[in-house]
């Protein structure tokens, strides 16, 4: 094991519940076990391109209460290996990886824990290539990180979108109406499955089943005529039609997402009313499920995750990142994150209880 004397700490790609809980369920056990100085790195990898950082007092670190926000901001728009930089004729997209290794030297980190999804994991990735002792620490509401069962931020907003739907479901209407909730998730659908299925949505569309438009105007059509008053349809963002495409908004300069969703859930609400002749709404969660307190199974892994993450950066494991298997806390080769995305398997047993109950796929 190696003394742990400075460490540092960034949260990368988009923010999510309590993100703050996280930083501090890994900078806690870096001082009180370590008695190590954490450095926050401000607004992830571009802060540390950079040089944005700043001492976490152990005052601080030992004093704060776990609420929501992000105490070091974050950031999904400075992939350090395809930077952007201002000039004159536009943007430039430049190398500064060495800039950032230059920041770590200067301000003497024995280690960096990199918080984030995919598109962290690969930052990660290329720079322990770098000679870096990184740790990676999964966070993404979309819980399509390869190589960990949980990411931390999924259960929060699985919570939100849950309360969302059980709000909506007590909307009063004197007619029969379609209301649709549309949720975030990118390619996978564990959001809209999970706060689907502990809604009691009547309809969940995912894209991992693409569905088709008959299949669900038949089912709220029927539960119309069955008395019912409305009918929920939660459907993710990455949602479409069988033989159809995604619903996509323009990528935003220097983003290193590739893709940015939302907008099916509009389009699902439209023709309904068209194809059924149904009243029917359209909401959409954006950023509430980015926001707010984290659940306790988030806080609890938060600590889990961060102590680990500690430990793994003491032993010099660089490029591994701290993942949920099953029950047990482990470290994996970043590298099983970053090789595939983890989308719902159409076996998964979650699909299977929801089908269990009547829910509609539109398959
Ligand atoms: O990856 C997290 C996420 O919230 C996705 O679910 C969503 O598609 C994306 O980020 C939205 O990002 P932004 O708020 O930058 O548009």
């Amino acid at each position: 094991m190696r003394p742990l004397k400075r460490i540092g700490v960034l949260t990368g790609g988009g923010d999510c519940p309590g993100l703050s809980a996280l930083v501090l369920g890994i900078a806690r056990p870096a001082v009180s076990h370590f008695g190590a100085t954490v450095i926050g790195i401000l607004g992830g990898f571009e802060g540390l391109v950079e040089g944005k950082m700043r001492e976490l007092p152990a005052k601080e670190v030992m004093g704060s209460a776990i609420s929501g926000g992000a105490m070091l901001g974050t950031s999904d728009k400075g992939d350090p290996f395809h930077f952007p930089i201002q000039t004159q004729q536009g943007i430039d997209i430049l190398d500064c990886s060495e800039d950032a290794v230059r920041n770590c030297r200067d301000w003497n980190l024995d280690a960096l824990i990199a918080i984030g999804g995919d598109g962290t994991m690969h930052i990660v990735d290329k720079f322990t290539d770098l000679g870096l002792n990184l740790i990676g620490v999964p966070k993404t509401i979309d819980n399509d990180l390869a190589g960990t069962d949980a990411s931390f931020g999924h259960d929060s907003a699985v919570r939100i979108a849950t309360d969302a739907i059980d709000r909506i479901q007590t909307t009063e209407s004197v007619h029969y109406t379609v209301l649709v909730v549309e949720v975030m998730g990118r390619y996978a659908g564990w959001i809209a499955l999970g706060a689907g299925l502990a809604g009691g949505a009547d309809a969940i569309l995912i894209p991992e089943i693409p569905f088709k438009w008959e299949k669900v105007c038949e089912h709220v059509v029927r539960r119309g005529k069955q008395g019912s008053r409305s009918s929920v349809i939660c459907v993710s963002e990455g949602a479409r039609p069988a033989g159809g495409e995604i619903v996509e908004k323009e990528n935003e300069v220097g983003s290193s997402d590739p893709s940015p969703r939302g907008g099916i859930g509009d389009l699902v609400g439209r023709r309904i009313a068209e194809m059924t002749g149904l009243d029917t709404r359209v909401t959409v969660l954006g950023q509430l499920q980015r926001g707010g307190d984290p659940t306790a199974f988030d806080r609890i892994l938060a600590n889990r995750f961060g102590a680990k993450a500690v430990e793994l950066a003491s032993q010099e494991q660089s490029g591994h990142m701290v993942s949920l298997r099953g029950t047990e806390v482990v470290a994996v080769p970043v590298r099983e994150a970053t090789q595939k995305i983890r989308t719902v398997p159409l076996d998964s047993q979650l699909v299977f209880a929801a089908r269990a109950v009547g829910t509609c796929f539109g398959e």
